[in-house]
């Protein structure tokens, strides 16, 4: 049994909880949050401890492993807390907004030996998985497009916006991921466009809610990535990879198969899954189970600090060409 600590018990950690009580692999050992009830709600839930501190989950010497949910601007001070303490990571996205503090952990916490996975849960996805695996294998042919639409069903509260880091950091840096996975190289030149056409009050914190992004990868396979924090028919997921020998497409789920063929309607009703959550609810669990392989097996994790850090660089490079109109060179070094 892998014993893990949760750090952090919003949202997506109170969703890692429920996966983690409900698996036979692992037991949710304790839970801190600074917000002191939102922790005693999900350790009560599951059984679990409420830690008084970061430095009392990390000295128990019966949490295995941490999994890090908290505010973004946290991670780094807990990544480095935890790997000290010998704990292996899993760290929800993105590291960090600043990437001089991502290169600040890396040093720290080089020779540590600590294992890090990073919870870019898209690349557990099964269709868009098969999609990598279809590009791999040769399927296509040579790769020379790739096309992801990654649009939200609701704008977050402007709260939320104005410590999310703008929409390439916080947003977009999921698709930066996902492209780098099917790609399996890293894009050297990027140009994007930013507009605000739903919320006029992101203009005033400098951010956009449409946006698209254009990439080179050194192959010269060109990548699309397209944005929209608020599409009205639901969350709005697809990635089409175009090749020498054909091309391959991950669709929406819906949550039935069944279409309809009539003189009045011709796809299905139902609208799609409504959010991540939902959308991605296998993808966590897969994430989740190989986070138990890499702390109970020693597994590489296949996603990793690396993998924040480089689709971090992609967010900042993105920012950089939105404000000056022109593509950027990206260098990982
Ligand atoms: N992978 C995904 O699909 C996905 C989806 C949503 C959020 N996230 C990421 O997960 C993180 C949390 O997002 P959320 O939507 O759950 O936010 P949230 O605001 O609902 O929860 C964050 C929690 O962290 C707590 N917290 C703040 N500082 C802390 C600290 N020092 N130690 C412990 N707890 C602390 C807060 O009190 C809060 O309960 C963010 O980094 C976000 O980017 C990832």
């Amino acid at each position: 049994m892998v014993r893990i600590a949760l750090l952090g018990a919003g949202r997506i950690g109170a969703m890692h909880a429920a996966n983690i009580a409900a698996s036979k692999r692992a037991t949710l050992r304790c839970v801190y949050d600074v917000h002191l009830a939102a922790a005693q709600k999900v350790a009560k839930t599951h059984g679990a401890k409420v830690a008084p501190s970061v430095e009392a989950a990390l000295a128990d010497a019966d949490v295995d492993a941490v999994l890090i949910a908290s505010s973004t601007d946290t991670h780094v001070d807990l990544i480095t807390a935890s790997a000290k303490a010998g704990k292996a990571i899993l760290c929800e996205k993105p590291i960090d907004l600043s990437i001089d503090r991502v290169e600040q952990c890396r040093r720290d916490i080089e020779g540590t030996g600590v294992p890090i996975q990073l919870g870019f849960n898209r690349r557990y996805d099964a269709s868009h998985r098969g999609v990598r695996e279809a590009v791999a294998r040769g399927e296509i042919g040579n790769l020379q497009q790739l096309i992801i639409t990654s649009r939200d069903p609701g704008l977050a509260p402007m709260d939320y916006m104005k410590v999310s880091g703008g929409i390439f950091r916080d947003m977009t840096i999921h698709d930066f991921d996902l492209a780098r996975f099917i790609l399996g190289e890293d894009p050297v030149e990027v140009f994007a466009a930013g507009s605000v056409m739903i919320e006029p009050a992101l203009a005033e914190i400098g951010d956009v809610d449409t946006a698209m992004v254009v990439m080179k990868a050194p192959s010269g396979a060109l990548v699309h990535i397209n944005n929209s924090r608020l599409a009205v028919y639901g969350y709005d997921q697809r990635v089409e990879a175009f090749g020498s020998k054909g091309m391959v497409q991950s669709e929406n789920l819906r949550s039935s198969s069944l279409r309809r063929w009539t003189a009045h309607a011709t796809d299905a009703q139902e609208p799609l899954l409504h959010f991540f959550i939902q959308r991605y609810a296998q993808a966590y669990l897969d994430e989740l189970n190989e986070f138990f392989d890499v702390v109970a097996d020693g597994k590489e994790p296949s996603v990793g600090f690396e993998d924040g850090r480089k689709a971090l660089i992609l967010a900042d490079a993105a920012w950089e060409s939105l404000r000056s109109g022109e593509s950027v060179e990206v260098s990982y070094d």
